[in-house]
């Protein structure tokens, strides 16, 4: 990476604001269910810990839309933390008194956490006078929230016009590893697309295919390009108007000696839920009154066949609606699958595929889970990313 760490300067005994990105989900009784992206951000903290910098850390939770609500507090985080024994005080507000007082009361080694950045719609704005504001906590801008590194706010980019500006340890290994995966990866390359939406994947798929060998495409959005090669789909999601885009894919894959492999069967229902009676269709031939839930049984098989040889693999997005356990099965046997490679780098694109990874135990044994869901997609589109491009070059 030709942009400075936080190794790259000195921070003992200095002022640190640092950026995470500790967005992670609650229960109904603000219990933490996933605390991945705490677990992320450690290693930066205890490195200024470490040095005795003061640290200021700050993220967002959810999309409060610039409003003061408790449902969004970084309060659990805060919480958290302490428990693990970091000496740790949270602030009531942003940028506000309680921030100021805590702020100027900080010791070396200690960590202010401020509220919900997202509390102030102007962070979402990236204004400058709340980006200086920001700058105002501190005499260094660490940047460690790569979940959060493709939004231009003012504590992902516009702060980092004020100070001197790097990357976090987290940032820097997220940006490594998807860097040598698009610029250096070992072939055979597997790429799984899933998910509900084609829309949400194309530029992915398109950058993909310049690097990959097969391309693997299951969950909702293998339904548009069963419909695009003149399938019957039923009721199943189907994005109409991504149906010619479909076709320009298949047509680019087959130009560009890349496969694209999508599923032959389906498991079906007649109503979306986790109990409604099940059959299985061939994918290009559904029923009009069902629509599909899961790959089926064949196409489960034929995905772990094209797996077995991968020397690198990118997961992005479930293969069917796997938060209905029975019709988890789809997902399941990609995580089962690619937890068995041996000697393949496999790498999970945060996200759905992050969650059921980690839902079945496979967590340690993939190469790498990325933090950010929406960041790794659109690094991997080949977009720069505003967190990134903002930090001083080397
Ligand atoms: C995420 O959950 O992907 C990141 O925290 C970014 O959140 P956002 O999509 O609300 O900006």
């Amino acid at each position: 990476m030709n942009k400075k760490t936080v190794k790259d300067i000195n921070v003992a005994n200095k002022r640190v604001l640092l950026r995470c990105d500790l967005n992670v989900p609650l229960d109904e009784n603000f219990k933490i269910t996933d605390d991945t992206r705490i677990n992320g951000a450690l290693p930066t903290i205890d490195y200024l810990v470490e040095q005795g910098a003061k640290i200021v850390l700050c993220s967002h939770l959810g999309r409060p839309k610039g409003e003061v609500n408790p449902k969004f507090s970084l309060k659990p985080v805060a919480d958290e933390l302490k428990k693990r024994s970091y000496n740790i005080v949270f602030a009531s507000d942003v940028i506000g008194e309680d921030a100021k007082a805590k702020a100027a009361a900080l010791q070396n080694g200690e960590i202010l956490l401020l509220e919900n950045l997202r509390f102030h719609k102007e962070e979402t704005d990236n204004d400058p006078e709340f980006a200086k504001a920001l700058a105002e906590f501190a005499d260094v801008y660490v940047n460690d929230a790569f979940g959060a590194a493709h939004r231009a706010h003012a504590s992902t980019a516009g702060v980092a016009q004020y100070l001197p500006a790097v990357s976090g340890f987290l940032l820097q290994k997220e940006l490594q590893v998807l860097g040598d995966m698009l610029e250096n990866p070992k072939h055979p390359f597997v790429a799984i697309m899933g998910g509900a939406k084609v829309s949400d994947k194309i530029p992915v798929i398109k950058n993909l295919m310049n690097i990959a060998d097969t391309i693997i495409i299951g969950g909702g959005m293998a339904y548009t390009f069963a419909k695009a090669l003149g399938g019957k789909i039923g009721k199943s999601i189907c994005e109409d108007d991504k149906i010619a885009l479909a076709l320009e894919i298949i047509g680019d894959a087959m130009e560009k000696n890349v496969r694209i492999v999508l599923p032959v069967d389906t498991v079906a229902t007649k109503e979306f839920s986790n109990d409604s009676p099940a059959k299985v269709f061939s994918t290009r031939a559904i029923d009009d009154d069902y629509s599909g839930m899961d790959i089926g049984e064949k196409t489960r098989e034929i995905f772990a066949n094209d797996l077995r040889d991968a020397k690198t693999v990118i997961w992005n997005g479930p293969m069917g609606v796997f938060e209905f356990d029975n019709f988890a099965k789809g997902t399941f046997k990609i995580a089962k699958t690619l937890a068995e490679l041996d000697d393949c780098m496999t790498i999970i694109g945060g996200g759905d595929s992050a969650a059921a990874v980690k839902k079945l135990g496979y967590g340690d044994k993939m190469g790498h889970i990325s933090t950010g869901g929406g960041a790794s997609l659109e690094f991997i589109e080949g977009k720069e990313l505003p967190g990134v491009a903002a930090l001083n070059d080397k």
